[in-house]
Formats: C-alpha cells, sequence, structure tokens
C-alpha cells in the first residue's frame, strides 16, 4: 500500500481494466433477469456473510435475504442469490486517512458503485474496523463517507442496500468511537458484531462466552438508548467459538489463565483462538471430558479436553440453544433481523449428523 506502481504492476492493471472494460455488459446468468438487482425489501433480514469457496449452494436460501461476500467474487452466487430473491453485497474497507479529503472520498465511493454495477451487485457491506478518536478528521470523514455511499448507490443502483459494521455495544470497543446514531440513521441498516465481546471486556482474570446473553442484549440497549431505530438493527452472532488453553482447570470449572498485568487490566489476554463450529462438534465434542457444557449465567454451551501434551482447554462457543434466546430478543425487541460472521463455519458435507447440526444452526436463526 502507498508505494509506487512498477511498471509490471502497470501492466497487470492495464490488463486487468481492459478485461473488466470488455467484460461489461455480459451477463454472467444463464437467465439475464437474473442480473437486475433486487429491489423489494422483505420485513425481517436475515444477513449472511460468505467467506469465499462453494459451500453457499448449501446455505438455508429460504431465509437467506442479503450475503455479503467476503471471499472472491463469484459470478455464479450472484445469480443463484438473484434467483432466490436475495442481495449480493461488496465488501467495503479503507484505510480512513485515504477518505478524510472529500475529493479522494468521492472516487474511492464512486469506484465501489461501478465495481457493484459490473458485477451487478445489490450493494455494499462497509466494514471499518479501525481506531478512531472522537471529533477527529476521522471521526467525521467516516460519518459523511457512509453517508455519500448510501445517496451514491441508492441513485446509481436502484433498491440497492448499504450497510456498516458495528461492535457489540457503542464506545466498548479501545480507541473505536464513531458516530454511530449518524451513521445508523444514515445508511440502510447495521449489523451489530455481537461476538468477541470478552477480548474487549477482559478484566475478570476468567474466562466466558464469545457472546454472553445479557451482556449482548445490553449492547443492543445501549444502541437504542443513544437514538437508534431497532429496525436499523441487525443482530450478528457468531458461528465460531474461543477455545484456550488453562494452566489448570477447577472442578468447578474454573480454567485459570496466565496473570499477567497488561497495560493497567490485571490479566494478559488468555491464549485463546477461534474454532468454527463445525471443528466443534466433530473434533473437540467427541475429545470432551464431559460433553457440552451449560452455564447458566452467560447462557452459553462450553466443552472441556485435555490436549495429547496433557493440557486442559475449555472452549466457549454458541449452538442452537443459545442463538435461538437471541434470536428470541430479535423478535421481542423489534429489531431489523440476524445474521452471523460466517456462513462457512458450518460443515456442508455429506455426513449425517454434521447435516443435522449444519440445519439446527439455520433454524435457531428464525425467531420464535
Ligand atoms: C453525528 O452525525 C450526524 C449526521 O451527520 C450529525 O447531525 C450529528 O451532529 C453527529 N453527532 C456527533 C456527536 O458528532
Ligand atoms: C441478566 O439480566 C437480567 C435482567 O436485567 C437480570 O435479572 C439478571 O440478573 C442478569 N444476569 C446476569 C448473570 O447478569
Amino acid at each position: 500500500m502507498g508505494r509506487l506502481l512498477g511498471s509490471r504492476d502497470t501492466h497487470l492493471l492495464a490488463a486487468l481494466l481492459l478485461r473488466l472494460w470488455l467484460g461489461s455488459g455480459t451477463c454472467p446468468c444463464e437467465n439475464p433477469v437474473l442480473c437486475n438487482p433486487i429491489s423489494e425489501s422483505r420485513e425481517f433480514e436475515v444477513f449472511v456473510f460468505d467467506v469465499g469457496g462453494k459451500t453457499w449452494k448449501l446455505y438455508d436460501w429460504s431465509q437467506i435475504t442479503t450475503v455479503a461476500t467476503f471471499g472472491k467474487y463469484d459470478p455464479e452466487l450472484m445469480c443463484y442469490a438473484h434467483s432466490k430473491g436475495s442481495r449480493v453485497v461488496l465488501k467495503g474497507d479503507i484505510p480512513l486517512k485515504k477518505i478524510v479529503n472529500p475529493a479522494a472520498r468521492t472516487a474511492w465511493i464512486n469506484h465501489q458503485v461501478a465495481l457493484a454495477k459490473r458485477q451487478y451487485m445489490d450493494g455494499i457491506n462497509i466494514d471499518i474496523e479501525q481506531q478512531v478518536k472522537k471529533y477527529s478528521a476521522k471521526y467525521y470523514a467516516l460519518t459523511a463517507l457512509v453517508e455519500e455511499m448510501t445517496e451514491a448507490f441508492h441513485k446509481e443502483i436502484p433498491g440497492s442496500q448499504v450497510t456498516f459494521d458495528v461492535p457489540w455495544c457503542p464506545e466498548c470497543i479501545y480507541k473505536r468511537v464513531y458516530n454511530y446514531t449518524g451513521i445508523a440513521n444514515s445508511c440502510d441498516f447495521v449489523f451489530v458484531m455481537s461476538y468477541d465481546e470478552q477480548s474487549q471486556m477482559w478484566s475478570r482474570c476468567i474466562l466466558g462466552a464469545n457472546a454472553p446473553y445479557n451482556q449482548t442484549l445490553a449492547g443492543y440497549d445501549n444502541y437504542i438508548r443513544i437514538g437508534i431505530n431497532p429496525k436499523k438493527l441487525v443482530m450478528g452472532v457468531p458461528w465460531y467459538g474461543y477455545d484456550y488453553t488453562c494452566r489448570g482447570l477447577s472442578k468447578d470449572h474454573v480454567c485459570s489463565v496466565a496473570k499477567i498485568p497488561f497495560r493497567g487490566a490485571p490479566c494478559s489476554d488468555p491464549v485463546g483462538h477461534q474454532v468454527p463450529y463445525k471443528a466443534i462438534m466433530k473434533q473437540i465434542v467427541p475429545r470432551s471430558l464431559s460433553g457440552i457444557l451449560w452455564d447458566k449465567e452467560q447462557k452459553a454451551p462450553y466443552v472441556e479436553y485435555k490436549d495429547p501434551w496433557g493440557a486442559f482447554h475449555q472452549v466457549w462457543f454458541d449452538d442452537p440453544r443459545s442463538i435461538s434466546l437471541k434470536a428470541a430478543y430479535v423478535k421481542k425487541r423489534g429489531l431489523r433481523g440476524i445474521g452471523m460472521w460466517h456462513a462457512d463455519c458450518l460443515s456442508y458435507s455429506g455426513d449425517s449428523a454434521a447435516q443435522g447440526q449444519t440445519a439446527a444452526m439455520w433454524e435457531a436463526l428464525k425467531p420464535k
């Protein structure tokens, strides 16, 4: 980024532009009608992130209203989604310092609109997870970006959708202070990333759920309290969990982790890594010491296992039970819909146990 283009890059770029120019205007779908953008909105939004590959063919299309493509552009996915009346949207991300200048901002927006048009897409999901100080140049530029992006998309692609990803609660993430009300009011809706809630709230030296029930709901109550209409909020649930290595594991399921004070916090971040739901079910649960346990306070499942080197692990995740509880809140609070990071965390293999688990995860999104 930022370096001058070499002549080789310039040639590659020219070749790419030529290909795009030659390619424009050719609808890749068998039925050309499927290249038309989706213009009707459904009352309940089911917002899905796709990270690439071909497993999208086995998603539960009866529910999906929007697919945000965070993998490579796949024309086949676009045609298929449109045949189901579902939108396909771009991923939008750029270093904020590059869009502080209004002309540069407009240029980037125009580029996104042109890209979406060329690929017959229905909007953009803006995923900017950068540090911003309140009332800084970037703070104002970001609000303006969302407003201008929405205006441009709505004008150029009628019925298109512009959304923005926000953290699980406003002002709960270190140095990520945005004008959330300004952003939510100007775009179609925000996708609330109700996960990774421990990494930011790490203070108790006790492991917890990726998205504890109460804390997750409190995030929405906060967004509504600062003036955001519930119909502008889509709940994002995790289809992955965290695997933590414990220094010790007590009988009452306390997994102790290293206590190294870090920047004033009493504990250091525990050693943990993300695991998709399919791996938890296929590899971790069968090795667990006592099957899936349930934490009543956080309303979340977890499992414990011992690795081949003798260390105990505690794995926190979300399953149909914990997700159904959150989906019920979506309905009760009148939110716009639900979605997940990300759809490819489930198994789409022929294995019948996996098929049942995958179907149950999709089913859990439906508010009962
Ligand atoms: C947030 O953005 C809106 C719309 O641009 C603006 O009216 C409002 O004053 C901003 N609020 C803050 C706190 O910056
Ligand atoms: C969760 O919230 C409810 C309602 O506000 C409260 O009654 C309950 O004690 C809370 N539970 C925990 C574990 O914080």
